[in-house]
């Protein structure tokens, strides 16, 4: 027999015909009821067994955890709770668990020690819930891109160009740490390494896919990116997913306009798809906030929120103009914020974008031309001098969520950046060919995959929202 899955099984009109599952024990009671999960949905399936009928030894392995293939006739449920239930006539246990030792039983767990079990929490309704709605807003986000003609560019993991400065890089090498080669002044022997010089793995895909924009027009990435920053906090991971768009012929306002058009059209696609998993999200929230004093609890359930940003236009100020709001606003004159703002220039942190987004506008935020000095060197210098067509996305809960620019593409403003930092021209050679042959006004961003899982999931540790995170002090699976 064609086996089902619960999904399709739960969605089906129960006229007594036979079906075949095969799925995980979730509860088993009254030695008769087996709520079964096969991972299609977060539902489970009432499966009623006859246990007069039952082997002993069979019966003593229906735990939780088990895996287990059964056949019966699907019918209308008798109980509460369900439309339709199995009438076991047959049933096997493929793999049998031990529920003395089984990690996940039917019972609240800390999400602390289910990181620490990491290959297993997937079996929990949360992270079921959770990962089901990660794999659909990256089908969305290749949807969203696909229909609008964007070409997919796989740009390359390991790079040997050093250049985007947006965090510390993890070293790629095959030399043997016991026996480092050496040049004859005593330096590392690079040329010796694999690739005959010194490669990290790649921070952004943003240099590469410029070039292919420069041709085929309209481009993104969607790949594993790595920063080795020691900054454990929940929004940061060691290997997360960015993505990152780039757009020939683009200046900064159209740049803004795809970046929200595109996060609203990845959260109304969840909305559409997920209903079932995000109003589970929404009751753990509900309970959450439940033993927490009221005023840190959620004004909006998460999918009154998603809806609020879907349905609402992000706010688009300045530097400036939030920087003026942020140094007279209560916290800064208190000197209620970490870092106090006093002098225009200063890098906003999250706690003042936080404020910005949270107190002041209620609101997704794009904040764009900002100083010069704290943005990286490829974005388009402004007519003033000093600030730069940079624009981030702030988002509640969050804080940056994207970062982008329009890319500076005059050669010579380009070059003379360069030697400011005193990054060598000759490793971007490449980088500046696309402003020597057919140079064009061009924009793209980054998105960081994890941080619009957390809020389309409303999780609160960006190590919830990823299988297998990668942290400072953790490589663990
Ligand atoms: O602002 P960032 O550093 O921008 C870039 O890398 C540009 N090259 C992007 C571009 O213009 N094509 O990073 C982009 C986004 C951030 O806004 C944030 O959402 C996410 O990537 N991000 C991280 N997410 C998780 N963990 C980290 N350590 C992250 N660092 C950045
Ligand atoms: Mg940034």
């Amino acid at each position: 027999m064609h086996k089902t899955t619960v999904k399709k099984l739960l969605h089906s009109k129960a006229n007594n015909q036979k079906v075949a599952l095969k799925g995980w024990v979730k509860t088993f009671r009254a030695n008769r009821f087996i709520a079964v999960n096969d991972g299609s949905c977060l539902a489970n399936i009432q499966c009623v067994l006859d246990f007069e009928k039952m082997d002993e030894t069979v019966l003593k392995k229906i735990q939780t955890g088990a895996a287990l293939s059964l056949q019966g006739m699907l019918v209308e449920s008798q109980g509460k709770g369900q439309t339709v239930e199995i009438q076991i006539q047959q049933i096997a246990i493929l793999g049998e668990s031990n529920p003395d030792e089984y990690p996940i039983q039917a019972k609240k767990h800390s999400l602390e020690f289910l990181r620490e079990n990491a290959h297993l929490r997937i079996r929990t309704n949360t992270f079921g819930a959770i990962m089901r709605v990660r794999s659909a807003l990256s089908f969305a986000v290749h949807k969203y891109f696909q229909e609008q003609g964007f070409n997919y560019v796989h740009t390359p993991i390991i790079t040997g160009s050093d250049a985007e400065g947006a965090g510390e890089m993890f070293r790629v090498t095959t030399l043997d740490p016991e026996n480092i080669p050496r040049t004859e002044s005593g330096t590392v022997a690079h040329r010796e390494d694999f690739f005959g010089k010194e490669t990290h793995l790649t921070v952004s895909g943003q240099l590469e896919a410029e070039t292919y924009a420069m041709a085929l027009g309209k481009v993104y990435t969607f790949g594993p990116t790595f920063r080795a920053e020691n900054s454990n906090t929940s929004r940061h991971l060691a290997e997360f997913w960015m993505i990152e768009p780039e757009v020939a012929f683009n200046d900064l306002i159209d740049n803004m306009d795809l970046a929200e058009d595109f996060i609203k059209h990845t959260l109304q696609a969840i909305l559409d798809n997920c209903q079932e998993d995000l109003e589970f999200l929404e009751q753990r929230l509900i309970s959450e906030d439940k033993s927490k004093p009221a005023a840190a609890r959620n004004e909006m359930t998460l999918i009154e929120k998603l809806n609020f940003v879907v349905k609402n236009e992000f706010k688009r100020i300045s530097y400036t103009e939030a920087f003026e709001i942020l140094k007279n606003s209560k916290p800064n004159k208190k000197k209620k914020f970490k870092y106090v703002l006093d002098e225009w220039g200063a890098d906003l942190q999250s706690e003042h974008e936080r404020y910005l987004v949270e107190k002041h506008f209620n609101a997704p935020v794009i904040l764009f031309d900002y100083p010069a000095n704290i943005k990286a060197f490829y974005m388009r210098l402004n007519e003033d001098g000093k600030t730069v067509r940079a624009m981030d996305v702030l988002f509640p809960g969050i804080g940056e969520i994207v970062g982008g620019s329009q890319r500076e593409e005059r050669i010579e403003v380009l070059k003379e950046k360069i030697k400011n930092l005193n990054i060598d021209e000759k490793d971007l050679w490449w980088y500046l060919d696309t402003r020597k042959f057919g140079t064009a006004v061009h924009s793209g961003f980054g998105l960081g995959f994890e941080r619009l899982v957390l809020f389309a999931t409303g999780m609160s540790n960006i190590r919830d929202v990823i299988p297998f995170p990668r942290t400072p002090q953790n490589a663990s699976f």
